[in-house]
């Protein structure tokens, strides 16, 4: 049976928002859980193409095909990392969309400070950093109608309970146990990044991206410091100022200039 189109009952193993002990307002009413799928992702796109309900969850304790910006290979075949993905059809236009991604960055963020007190910091746009080395990612992917968001499927990895990372990626990764020692509760981890990460999406919603902005600069990475990029395959320096209100990052050149960011291949370490 193709696992993406009908997951048997034996791999769902609950829908229940009680379950997982959620006390959000409408986030997560609606979740699937599963032991193992290909990815999150993959199955939420397709939920949401069918039309689930605003706000629905799709979590798998194992990915056999987790993927990361880039078509990368995300690493989840063990459960002890919390990978889900969030389906969600704010009211917003499609030039909009990348705030997500920075919204759902400082909900991530302001979770782990609470739980484990380590501060991490936000490279830009997607990764979540501590001690330089990432713990979280992010991948947002939006359908748009008439230049509105008709919904946006955001897949979150979070490094959480192993006691090492992969060989392939250990250089480079980390999770919250090896940086604090240790274990922490899926659930009422899950829990207090939904809660978040629905106030701070009403508030952006009413607010604008202001309010999200100010929250993401405390937590930048290299804010303040010179930063080496290429663009067009020429190499530039700058000191990394903030980000735009269309989610570019700032650099402020040797002119003094502030020039944006959008894509660049950027030295960060
Ligand atoms: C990145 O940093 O490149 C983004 C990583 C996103 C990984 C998550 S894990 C849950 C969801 N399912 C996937 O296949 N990918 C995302």
């Amino acid at each position: 049976m193709d696992l993406i189109n009908s997951p048997t009952r034996k791999q769902l193993i609950d829908q229940e928002y009680d379950d997982w002990k959620l006390t959000t307002n409408w986030l997560g009413k609606t979740l699937e859980h599963y032991a193992v799928l290909p990815s999150t992702q993959e199955l939420a796109l397709k939920r949401a193409q069918d039309d689930v309900k605003d706000g629905t969850i799709i979590i798998a304790d194992s990915q056999t095909n987790g993927r990361g910006q880039l078509k990368r290979t995300w690493h989840s075949s063990d459960s002890k990392g919390l990978w889900f993905s969030l389906i969600i059809k704010p009211e917003l236009e499609s030039e909009n969309a990348h705030h997500l991604t920075l919204l759902t960055a400082v909900a991530l963020s302001e979770t782990i400070r609470a739980v484990s007190s380590i501060q991490p910091k936000i490279k830009w746009p997607n990764d979540i950093l501590i001690k330089d080395k990432k713990v979280a990612g992010i991948l947002t992917e939006t359908k748009t109608d008439h230049l509105k968001i008709r919904y946006a499927v955001i897949g979150i990895g979070l490094n959480l309970n192993q006691s090492a990372m992969h060989a392939d990626i250990q250089d480079h990764a980390t999770s919250l146990k090896i940086e604090s020692s240790k274990r922490f509760d899926k659930k009422l981890f899950l829990n207090a990044f939904l809660t978040r990460f629905e106030g701070l999406l009403e508030i952006y919603l009413k607010d604008g991206f202001d309010s999200v902005k100010g929250e993401w600069l405390k937590h930048a990475f290299r804010l303040g410091e010179v930063i080496h990029y290429k663009t067009a395959g020429v190499n530039k320096r700058g000191v990394l100022a903030g980000i735009s209100d269309d989610g570019a990052l700032l650099i402020k050149n040797e002119n003094n200039e502030l020039k944006p960011l959008y894509s660049a291949e950027i030295m960060w370490f």
